[in-house]
Parts: structure tokens; sequence; C-alpha cells
């Protein structure tokens, strides 16, 4: 049913997880100092600590063996390897503290995918514009042939950058993750920040593929997330339009210079424009245009990365008035469906069969690349339970799905990471949702993982497909 090499993974991030956030000659990042702020992060919480994988690595090796994954994902703390962003100086207790993460991995027989950045931006490079400013780009470039030169030996599948979406908008529209900006208007820093990602992400895949591709034969994506977006009213033009339009915004915004045209979608250019125009701005310079004076975007990508979480009904309408947003933009609403369970956060509307919808979609629209479904998961607020029954139908229903794309759809996936292997620090909410296949015991200083019966379950599915594959 799943391929003989499927990949069946679990995925962190070093900021959620590591904590040290001083430890050893670390540098600060944009996350340590938004939750140093007040008021930023439910109850004042931070990662200062997190689940002290930084210390307790090991722990986290015997969890990803008791499930019995393939593959783990993980992210490097940039400031962590590099203090101030630079290769000007190298934090080697970074590297050795890396280098022993990769080796466990590998001496239990679990192949790395790795992120090089997870949001967690060095602060001295924000001091210097972040990534609104062009120069970041290329000191991402830097940085990511520091990581290919050092770990690439066996490291065979990278992320380059994880959500570019989330860390444009959230980071810098909506000022609710770090740096906390919240600059909507003509200068449209979220298209900036987005354009320089996809700039830094192209620089570094085609470093990867003139540099070390042929020793280390390595892939490289980036790590895209989009929710499945269907029509409010299937009937209605105007529905389906917005549909189309929200769906440029979101997934086509960074996919389509990638896999399709080496520009943005043409969708997404013209409603910014048309907005822009209406609103007495000069249109093409609020999406900025890629220059033929640099790598090219187009083919940057070895394999699809997908981080699915939940679908959304959209009908026309609903921008931000006279203001210029990207809501404005997209003059489209979200409409949850009421049949639609919502488990933990509120945006969360549990919805397997979209994760199948969204893997044919990518398909047609994309040239049937390799698809990893880099994230997917459930998340839990309020009391704890460890048997967790929902989540659990949640991880087999997902999978089903999952199945049926490869097998009735056609869809190429290579393989799925359930996010996330340990509860752990969920960005604006901190310690309050939880996304574990592991609890975390945050009040125990021991920082005591226990497997939730999802995690159980996550292990039975994986055994069983694995013995299936074999016969
Ligand atoms: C991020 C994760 C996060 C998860 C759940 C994704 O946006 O990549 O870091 O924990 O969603 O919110």
């Amino acid at each position: 049913m799943f391929p003989r090499d499927f990949a069946w993974g679990a995925g962190t991030a070093a900021y959620q997880i590591e904590g040290g956030w001083q430890a050893d000659g670390k540098g600060p990042s944009i996350w340590d100092t938004f939750c140093h702020e007040k008021g930023r992060v439910f109850g004042e919480q931070n990662g200062d600590e997190a689940c002290n994988s930084y210390e307790l690595w090991e722990k986290d090796l015997e969890c990803i063996q008791q499930l019995g994954l393939t593959h783990y994902r993980l992210s490097l703390s940039w400031a962590r390897l590099l203090p101030d962003g630079t290769t000007r100086h190298v934090n080697q207790k970074g590297v050795q503290y890396y280098n022993k993460v990769l080796d466990g991995l590998l001496a239990c027989g679990v192949s790395p995918m790795v992120t090089l950045y997870h949001f967690d931006l060095p602060q001295a490079l924000q001091d210097q514009g972040g990534w609104k400013s062009a120069g970041t780009a290329t000191l991402f470039d830097s940085y990511a042939r520091f990581c290919f030169q050092t770990f690439g030996d066996r490291v065979k599948l990278w992320i380059t950058i994880n959500e570019p979406y989330v860390c444009a908008k959230l980071g810098h529209e909506d000022g609710i993750h770090a740096p906390g900006l919240k600059e909507p208007g003509a200068a449209a820093a979220a298209y900036l920040v987005g354009h320089n990602m996809l700039r830094a992400h192209a620089m570094a895949w085609h470093s990867y593929d003139s540099c070390y591709r042929t020793e280390q034969k390595g892939a490289v994506s980036l790590a895209i997330n989009s929710d499945w977006l269907e029509p409010l009213n299937a009937g209605r033009t105007e529905d389906i339009a917005a549909t189309e339009r929200q769906l440029a915004f979101t997934l086509g915004w960074f996919a389509w210079p990638v896999f399709v045209t080496g520009d943005y979608p043409e969708t997404m250019r013209s409603a910014i424009d048309a907005r822009s125009k209406k609103l007495g701005c000069s249109g093409s310079s609020r999406l900025p245009s890629f220059s033929k004076d640099e790598p090219a975007i187009l083919g940057t990508a070895d394999f699809f990365a997908l981080n699915y979480y939940t679908s959304r009904n959209v009908e026309a309408g609903g921008g931000c008035g006279e203001t210029l947003c990207m809501k404005s933009d997209r003059d489209a609403g979200e409409v949850l469906d009421p049949s639609w369970p919502v488990c933990g956060v509120s945006w969360l509307a549990v919805v397997p069969r979209g994760l199948r919808e969204l893997l044919k979609y990518i398909k047609d629209a994309f040239n049937n690349p390799a698809v990893y479904i880099t994230e997917n998961g459930f998340s839990q607020v309020g009391p704890l339970q460890i048997e967790d029954v929902q989540r659990s139908e949640f991880y087999q229903d997902t999978i089903l799905e999952v199945a049926k794309a490869i097998q009735e759809d056609g869809v190429n996936v290579r393989g799925y990471f359930a996010w996330s292997l340990l509860d752990n620090f969920e960005w604006a909410d901190g310690f309050s949702v939880r996304f574990g296949l592991f609890h975390v015991d945050f009040t125990d200083a021991r920082l005591s993982r226990t497997i939730y019966q999802s995690g159980r379950e996550y292990a039975k599915i994986i055994s069983r497909y694995k013995c299936g594959q074999s016969k």
C-alpha cells in the first residue's frame, strides 16, 4: 500500500524543543527577544528551557525509537551555530550538539530530514533589517552552505525554510509571531519578506546543486503550508474565483514561482495591482519582481514539502475596507463548515479528507512532484488526556486518506511526518497547546516524556505498514 522506502516520521523545531537559549555560546534569536517582551506569548511563557532537548536529546532518541520512525525531522538553530548570523564566527559547541544528534539518529537507523530555518532568525540579523532586507537572503545562503558542508555527509533531505507564509504574514503583518511587526499598508512588509525568503531558498538550492549534490546526493526543498480550500457555494462564480485567489495567496505564493513559472501566480499579482490602484497606491511595487540577474527561482525544489493541518470554505468578499493589506488584496473570506469538528486550538478544524484533496491538487497543478507531508497533526488544550482517543482516530483516518491518494489518485507521496514528536513550545500559545505524540511534563524538573495513546497508535500503524511492505 505504501512504497517500500516510504518515510515514516515525526517533526520538531529547534526553538520549540531545545531550550538552552544562552547555552555554550548560542546567540539570541528573534523568538528569544519576542518571548521576553511582555504580552507577546500566552502566560508570558518562553522557550528558554522548552523540552531541554539541548541536554535531553538522548531521551528524544528513545521516543523516536519507541515509535519505530524511519525518519525524524528537526531544525537547526541558526544562532546556535552562527551566533551573529554570519560565518565570521562559528560556535563549535553548536556544531558538536547537532553532530551528536545526527550521529545518534543514524546509529539507530533513523534518517534525518533537516530544516535550516524554522522561524528563528538570529537577532543580530533582525537588527540589520531581518527578512525585509535583501542582504538576509545572501547571509542565509552562506549559512546554508555552511550546514551542507558540515552536516551534508549525513543529511539527505533538506528543507531550507519552513512556512515562509507564516513568517511573512504572522511575523510582519499580523505581528503575532516574531519579530512582531504589524506593517500592512503600502510598504507591504509581508510581500517583501516572502520575496526575500524565496530568493534565499533559491540561492541555497543553487549552492547545493552546484557544490554539494554530486558528492552528497541529497534533495532540497522548502516547506509550504496550505489549507485545503473549497468554495462555500460550489455553484457561485464569485466564490469559485475567491477560492482561486485564496489558494494563489497561500500555496501559490510560494509554489508557483518554484514549480511552475519562476514568478508569482498571475491571480495574485493582478489582485494586488487592482486593489493598490483602487486605493490610490501604485500597484506593481507592492509585490516585488524577481531580478533576471539573480539565480532563477523556477525548478528549485527537488520534492514538494507540504504542511497540512486544516480546511476552509471560501466566499467572496471579506477584504478589510480601505486598508492596504493582504486580506483586502485577496478579498476572500474563510468559513468553517459546522460539520467539521474543531479540536484543541480554534483554527484547527479536523478534515482528513482535505489532505487527499490537496495532494490531488498538487499532483495536477505542479506536474506530479514527489511529495513529503512534512507536517500534519492534531492539538490538545485544557486538561491533559494521555488516552487521546480522538487524536488516535485522527491519525488512522488521515493516514488512510494518504493511502488513497497514493493508490487511487496516483499521487507520488514519499513520506509522512506527524507533528510533533513532543509536546513543545507552540509559539504564541506557549505550552497551552499540545501537539505531541509524547507528553512532556513541564512541571517536572526532569521534563519526563510519556507516550500518548496516539503515539502508540502511530507506532502500530507504522509497524503494520512496514510489515505489509516486506511481504
Ligand atoms: C509550524 C509548527 C507549529 C505547527 C502547529 C506549523 O505552522 O511549522 O512549528 O508548531 O504549525 O501550529
